[in-house]
């Protein structure tokens, strides 16, 4: 479980570094789950069906020069979390709701 927390957090991370203006990462836990907020300031994900698609990537080239880019972040992270649920649109921030239960 701390694995799949740790890459879900990893690809969040990564594409608030790669894709926005910046943001902040919160953290809850309770003794049923962990919930993570990551959240940024924009500038939003057009299509986001688009976006989930393994494969599809608007990463820059200075980004690809640092490995990244392959398209592969958000599919990474739904498969790692229990739930998933993403608000985002062109021009406004970007919030994923990550939740990952205990059992
Ligand atoms: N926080 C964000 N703000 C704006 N756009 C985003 C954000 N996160 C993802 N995107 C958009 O969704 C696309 C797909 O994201 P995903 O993480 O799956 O791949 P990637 O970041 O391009 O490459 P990889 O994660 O494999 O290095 C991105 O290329 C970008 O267009
Ligand atoms: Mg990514």
């Amino acid at each position: 479980m701390i694995k799949k927390i740790i890459v879900a957090l990893y690809e969040g991370e990564v594409n608030v570094v790669a894709h926005s203006y910046g943001g902040t990462i919160e953290c809850d836990i309770t003794k049923d789950r962990v919930e993570l907020i990551i959240a940024d300031t924009g500038p939003g994900i057009p299509n986001l069906e688009k976006a989930m698609t393994e494969g599809f990537s608007t990463a820059t080239d200075e980004v690809r020069e640092m490995g990244f880019g392959a398209g592969m972040g958000l599919s990474n992270i739904k498969k790692n979390s229990d739930s998933l649920d993403i608000q985002t649109a062109q021009d406004s921030p970007t919030i994923l709701r990550l939740t990952f239960l205990i059992s």
